[in-house]
């Protein structure tokens, strides 16, 4: 099918790039406001097709699909347009600037037995999804807390905080790890000039008794991507940043007094440490983009409608609204 791309500014001409490289796309369609985003598509990339309206899109039956990469408040009326038009979406992270208007493409693509997917691009990160096996597999035991850095010297958007751009990468990697949502969220932020906060902090927590602390900013001497998940058995460190050693699995652990254990080291009465070996396992190396685009071209060739994983996607935009509201409350939690 052809494959319509909305939005070509920073992360729309990636999206393109790896739409070019995919089999069942047949030819890539650029649609932007801006006619200079276009020109650099078509020099960078020739054999693109170039759209100047979004009805040039929509109206045209050979395009199957339409990826989104908009400013987040323009999410939901494109993505509405195109699935009116029988087209199935995915649309770039987040799914929507609002849990009503995210509830309402879920609920108006499963009508039209179309499929709308968000861009949780991190969800195809081999990486994250080998820490996802280890989980599963119980090699970390029973996960106690997480601690996220996603941090650097980044792009001040004008329409969105620092929370609505960074927080999904962690909010859709905590859920696809945990397998639940959080049932809190306080946060606090801090902006410069009533500008969109740069800089936010936010506490999770989840049914399981997992806690999760995320630091989000902007303005930060250094990149950091780093995420530390502490097990009752093991910890990992995943660094998206090292592309050498991205997982380092620490076999350490600390066991509270149990005084009916005589055998136990210090009768029972003290805590116990484990500092065993730290292990860095090969990871398989993809773009994790390309295999975004892949499913979801696979998916909506499939005829697939939205499943569990939009359903979780509507609720990380509910869970960003909550850290609003605590922002707006000077961090008092929100109950999810
Ligand atoms: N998955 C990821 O890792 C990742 C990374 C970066 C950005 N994103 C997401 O991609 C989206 C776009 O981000 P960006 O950094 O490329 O923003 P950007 O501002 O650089 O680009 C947005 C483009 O959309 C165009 N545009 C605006 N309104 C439009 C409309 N109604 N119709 C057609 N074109 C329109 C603008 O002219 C601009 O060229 C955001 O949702 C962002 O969260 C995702």
């Amino acid at each position: 099918m052809k494959v319509a791309v909305i939005g070509v500014g920073y992360w729309g001409p990636n999206l393109v790039r790896n739409l070019l490289q995919i089999d069942a796309c047949e030819q890539v369609v650029a649609h932007d406001l801006d006619e200079s985003r276009l020109k650099g598509i078509i020099r960078h990339y020739p054999t693109t097709a170039i759209a100047h309206d979004l009805d040039q899109v929509l109206s045209d039956p050979a395009i199957g699909a339409v990826v989104v990469a908009t400013p987040v408040k323009t999410h939901a009326e494109i993505a509405m347009r195109a699935l009116e038009a029988g087209k199935s979406v995915l649309v770039e992270k987040p799914l929507a600037i609002s849990s009503s208007e995210a509830r309402a493409l879920v609920d108006l693509a499963r009508s039209r037995r179309l499929l709308v997917m968000a861009g949780h691009t991190f969800l195809f990160s081999p990486p994250v999804q080998r820490v996802k096996r280890l989980i599963e597999a119980g090699e970390l035991g029973t996960p106690l807390y997480v601690q996220s850095s996603r941090v650097n010297l980044g792009i001040h958007r004008s329409d969105v905080n620092v929370v609505w751009d960074l927080a999904p990468h962690d909010l859709s990697i905590l859920w696809s790890w945990l397998g639940e949502h959080p049932r809190s969220v306080s946060a606090i932020g801090r902006s410069q000039n009533g500008a969109p906060a740069d800089v936010a902090f936010l506490d999770l927590s989840y049914p399981s008794g997992c806690l999760a602390n995320l630091h989000l900013s902007w303005l930060a001497p250094t990149k950091v991507r780093r995420m530390t998940i502490v097990g009752s058995r093991r910890m990992v460190v995943y660094e998206d940043t090292n592309a050498e050693e991205p997982l380092r699995i620490y076999d350490s652990g600390a066991e509270p007094p149990n005084p009916d254990d005589l055998s136990a080291p210090g009768g029972g009465f003290t805590w116990t440490y484990r500092t065993g070996d730290v292990v860095s396992p090969r990871i398989d190396s993809w773009e994790p983009l390309k295999a975004e685009l892949e499913e979801f071209l696979a998916r909506a060739g499939r005829g697939e409608t939205p499943d569990e994983r939009e359903e979780a996607a509507v609720q990380l935009v509910r869970v960003i609204e909550a850290a609003e509201e605590s922002m707006r409350g000077g961090g008092a939690p929100v109950s999810l």
